[in-house]
């Protein structure tokens, strides 16, 4: 793991921008993997920037997004599709059929995910997948517990979890969907290149027990140590239990 300490999360947020426009240049047919959340949203308005700019063109490229709400359907306000139009596929030329969602509103989770495993496959795989992290150090939503899983799947979000998303519905986590369906510990791993970002202090004690704690499902993010390509960008308050 590659460990790099930015002086702001801007500074980080504009250096990755630049990495996966660099990574699509290139090759321009890349396969990336998107998170949401509130991490990497300065990283979606300087990529719509650079495209603004002429200096990113995503015609070629294909996005494979994490994870999504299960239960609620793509167009609502609260769901990571949603969430995706607003703050960067409305802005940039990727093309629709392009980009790859895990559907919320299927009515049958188990073939919903293995249609989305088996799209990544014929895909080739993720090319790079941009990461954030859990407080509770879960990536996509493959949460803590005495095991992981490799396939996309089905999941009960924790509570802690909810309450980090409570943003996306009205800042109430009792609207939260108790689900979710996440891509598997497999797809990420198995991604050529991995960049995971954390910013703030509350992300500290996560980002120490990925990079220094043992491997274990207590830390999904710790497996990222098996990786042979991971970079780990912060700013100064999430490295601080790193030193
Ligand atoms: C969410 C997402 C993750 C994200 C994480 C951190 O639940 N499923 O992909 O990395 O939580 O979110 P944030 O960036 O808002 O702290």
């Amino acid at each position: 793991m590659k460990l790099r300490v930015f002086d702001s999360e801007q500074d980080a947020a504009s250096a990755c921008a630049a990495h996966l426009a660099e990574a699509v240049r290139a090759r321009p047919s890349a396969v990336l993997g998107l998170p949401t959340g509130r991490t990497p949203l300065n990283v979606y308005r300087e990529l719509v920037a650079l495209a603004s700019r002429g200096a990113l063109d995503l015609s070629r490229a294909s996005t494979f997004n994490l994870d999504e709400f299960f239960g609620i359907p793509p167009d609502d306000a609260g769901s990571f599709r949603s969430y995706m139009e607003r703050h960067f596929f409305q802005h940039v030329n990727l093309p629709r059929e392009h980009i790859h969602f895990l559907d919320g509103s299927a009515q049958d989770a188990d073939a919903e995910c293995a249609r989305y495993d088996a799209e990544l496959a014929a895909a080739g795989g993720l090319d790079l997948v941009l990461l954030g992290i859990g407080g509770n150090g879960h990536i996509a939503f493959n949460e803590p517990g005495d095991s992981l899983l490799a396939p996309c799947h089905r999941v009960r979000l924790g509570r802690e979890t909810r309450q980090a998303n409570a943003a996306l519905f009205g800042d109430d986590a009792t609207r939260v969907p108790l689900e979710a369906l996440t891509l598997g510990m497999a797809a990420i791993l198995q991604a050529r290149r991995v960049v995971l970002l954390a910013f703030g202090e509350g992300k500290a004690g996560a980002v120490s027990a990925m990079v220094r704690g043992p491997v274990t499902p207590r830390c999904p993010a710790s497996f990222l140590q098996l990786h042979r390509d991971v970079e780990v960008w912060l700013d100064p308050m999430a490295s601080q239990q790193t030193q």
